[in-house]
């Protein structure tokens, strides 16, 4: 799948090899550090994230989610993974999750590769409808309503970032 910035590649992977799964890790931790909401509160280090990223390639090779990666000149951009529900009145949508493009590479229109990557991946999947949370006080809901997404629901301080810092966690579905 080519896109608006030429050198950018949004892949399915299936099979995850060494230098992958590094890269992966790399970018999960930087992105945390640089104060990216993608599941850990900064600061973290590569072993609080290992067993994160491990425990979610082993639902990759289960099937349970589909990991869609975005290069740049070959090198891992960004990622994010599409989480596959089991139950079978639910196998028409997914829910995205860790959507991440390396700080390095932020600013350049790559998230918008990335993001129309999965959509065409769910799309390609038979998926009909996407569902994600965001934090509260991050703003990445604008980031979302470029496709369409809409708000359906919030959690109050379903996200404790520390002590007397909880957030809401905002829901939102698309339908392809
Ligand atoms: C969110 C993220 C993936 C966007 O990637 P990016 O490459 O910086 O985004 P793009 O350059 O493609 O931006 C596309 C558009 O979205 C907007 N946008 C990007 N990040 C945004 C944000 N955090 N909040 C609101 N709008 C945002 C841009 O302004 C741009 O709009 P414009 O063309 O009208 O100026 C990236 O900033 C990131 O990895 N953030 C850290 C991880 C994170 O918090 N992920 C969200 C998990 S819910």
């Amino acid at each position: 799948m080519t896109s608006a910035v030429p050198s950018a590649v949004v892949t399915a992977v299936d099979t995850v090899d060494a230098r992958l799964r590094r890269e992966l890790l790399a970018c999960w931790t930087e992105v945390t550090n640089a104060g990216g909401a993608v599941g850990f509160v900064p600061p973290v280090t590569e072993d609080d994230v290992a067993p994160v990223l491990d425990a979610l390639l082993d639902r990759v090779r289960q099937g349970r989610e589909r990991l869609v990666v975005l290069t740049e000149d070959g090198a891992l951009a960004g990622w994010a993974v599409l989480s596959l529900s089991l139950s079978p009145l639910r196998r028409h949508w997914a829910t995205v999750l860790r959507v991440q493009v390396h700080p390095h590479r932020q600013g350049r229109g790559l998230g918008r590769v990335l993001l129309s990557g999965v959509h065409a991946v769910a799309r390609d999947s038979g998926l009909e409808m996407l569902h994600l949370t965001v934090r509260e006080g991050y703003g990445l809901e604008r980031f979302y309503a470029q496709w369409g997404y809409r708000e359906f629901g919030r959690m109050p301080g379903a996200i404790r970032l520390g002590p007397g810092d909880d957030r809401e966690e905002l829901h939102l579905y698309v339908r392809l």
